[in-house]
């Protein structure tokens, strides 16, 4: 399947569940002096998510152009570049978990059509210092979609990526818990680097797995968010409800939907080959 073909699907799967196509805004931001270029399709949105109103609605979709020059380092490796196009919907205080994840099923495993069995996903253990409980929830939206597709669903609680490559996964183990620095998304990074008025929440993240041999050199176990090349991260779902305040995190008016999707990831996984420079797209 071709990138083009790709983001044509999810444009128009997230127009008939009722969602605004906006264009894809400039690389360099106007009006915000936070950050040099857009890095991410939720960047021009901030305001929104504040909760401005945005005059195309409260559901959004579009296909960003996106830099990220905290990923140079990573260049060369077959998953990471510093432009990246990314799929992105949002819900500015409109449709919540309960929507966005199945949703987001549909779209990679029938529309797409990836194969359930390589499909993986993450949910936030919770952090007490922040006062953000463990997303449950999201784990049993995904409990319910994965047997719906036939494939086992056993949660796994694995924390750090740390932990995580000491204990490994065990059969059938296919939605895993991590802690902040896996499944917690700002523009800052986890909630202790966020300055006061950044907003942040909790995600929930898929992952495609390519079968490669495990490298070693990354932990002495597989995970899902292990980075020797197995497992792709292929989306984030994240549960923009929280602002960094004075004292501590509050929740925003809202609870918004931060949805973003690195399309070239989404076609290497369409065609079963975890590099993505061997996509049309590059
Ligand atoms: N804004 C979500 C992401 O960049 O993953």
């Amino acid at each position: 399947m071709s990138g083009a073909e790709i983001r044509d699907k999810y444009l128009q799967f997230m127009k008939n569940n009722g969602h605004a196509i906006i264009p894809s805004a400039a690389l360099v931001p106007e009006n915000d002096p936070t950050t040099l270029f857009t890095g991410s399709g939720m960047q021009p949105l901030v305001p929104y998510l504040l909760g401005e109103t945005h005059p195309k609605g409260t559901r959004l979709t579009n296909s960003q152009k996106c830099f990220r020059a905290e990923d140079i380092e990573e260049v060369g490796d077959s998953s990471h570049t510093t432009f990246f196009e990314m799929l992105g919907n949002w819900s500015l205080g409109d449709y919540f978990k309960k929507e966005q994840i199945p949703w987001i099923a549909e779209f990679y495993l029938k529309e797409v059509g990836l194969d359930p069995k390589k499909f993986y996903v993450t949910a936030f253990i919770g952090d007490a210092s922040a006062g953000v409980p463990k997303d449950t929830e999201a784990a049993e939206l995904w409990q319910e979609i994965l047997a719906k597709y036939g494939v086992s669903n056993s949660v796994a609680e694995l924390g750090s990526a740390e932990e995580a490559s000491k204990r490994g996964m065990k059969d059938g183990e296919r939605i895993f818990y991590y802690d902040a620095a896996e499944n917690w998304w700002s523009r800052a990074g986890t909630p202790d680097k966020m300055p006061v008025g950044e907003i942040g929440g909790g995600d929930s993240e898929m992952f495609y797995d390519f079968g490669t041999e495990h490298d070693t050199k990354f932990g002495e176990h597989c995970h899902p968010a292990c980075d020797c090349g197995r497992f792709m991260e292929i989306g984030n779902n994240v549960f923009m409800e929280y602002i960094k305040t004075e004292k501590g995190f509050e929740k925003l008016p809202a609870q918004n939907v931060d949805f973003g999707g690195g399309l070239e990831r989404i076609a290497a996984a369409a065609n079963n080959d975890g590099d993505v420079y061997k996509t049309d797209l590059l």
